[in-house]
C-alpha cells in the first residue's frame, strides 16, 4: 500500500491533511494486549463474581458472624445478673407508666396476678415486644431490640406477680 498518498479530504477538515498510512506495530501490540485483558478481567469478573451486590453480602454475612442478630424467641436468662440488667432497663424505660415499684400508674400494676396479656415470661416478653399502642404501650421490640426486652421481662417476670 503506498505511503505516500494524501487522502485528500482537506476541505472537510478545517485544512487538515491526512495519510492513509497502517498504524505503528507497537500501536496496535497495546490495542491487542487491551482486548485480551479486558477479555480476561471479564472472565474473572464474573467467574468470581466482584460485583458490588456480591461484595456488600459478604460483607453482611460476615457481619452477622461477628455480631450475630441477637434472636427474639432466645430462651429468656433468669438468673440474678439478667434480673438486675432488666431493672436497668426497666428504671429508664418503664417507670413513667409502670411505677418505680412495678404497681403502676398509667400502665397496670405488674405485681399482681392478674393480667391483661398473660403473666407468663414468654406472654411478658410478646406484651413487652408488640406493645399494645392503642392503650399506649409502646411497642418495645424495636426500640430496646431483643436482649433488653428479655432481660426487662425476666424483670418484670420475677417482680411478684408473674405465672
Ligand atoms: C407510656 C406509658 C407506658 C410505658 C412507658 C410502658 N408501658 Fe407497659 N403498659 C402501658 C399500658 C397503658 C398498658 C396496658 C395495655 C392494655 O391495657 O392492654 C401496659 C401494659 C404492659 C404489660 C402487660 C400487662 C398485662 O397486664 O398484661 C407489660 C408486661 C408491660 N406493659 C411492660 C412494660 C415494660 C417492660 C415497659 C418498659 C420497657 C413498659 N411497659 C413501658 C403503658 C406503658
Amino acid at each position: 500500500m503506498p505511503t505516500d498518498e494524501i487522502l485528500g479530504h482537506a476541505d472537510e477538515a478545517d485544512g487538515i491533511e491526512e495519510y492513509d498510512n497502517a498504524l505503528p506495530g507497537w500501536w496496535l501490540g497495546l490495542f491487542a494486549i487491551t482486548i485480551v485483558l479486558g477479555v480476561a478481567y471479564a472472565i474473572h469478573w464474573f467467574g468470581t463474581d466482584q460485583s458490588q451486590t456480591a461484595i456488600y453480602e459478604a460483607e453482611v454475612a460476615a457481619a452477622e458472624q461477628q455480631w450475630p442478630t441477637p434472636d427474639a424467641n432466645a430462651p429468656i436468662a433468669t438468673d440474678a445478673a439478667s434480673v438486675d440488667a432488666g431493672k436497668a432497663v426497666y428504671d429508664q424505660n418503664c417507670v413513667a407508666c409502670h411505677g418505680a415499684d412495678m404497681t403502676g400508674g398509667i400502665g397496670p400494676d405488674l405485681t399482681d396476678a392478674e393480667w391483661v396479656h398473660g403473666g407468663t415470661i414468654e406472654e411478658i416478653r410478646a406484651t413487652v415486644t408488640d406493645g399494645v399502642p392503642e392503650k399506649g404501650m409502646l411497642a418495645w421490640g424495636a426500640i430496646l431490640g431483643p436482649d433488653k426486652v428479655a432481660k426487662v421481662s425476666a424483670y418484670v417476670h420475677a417482680g411478684g406477680g408473674g405465672l
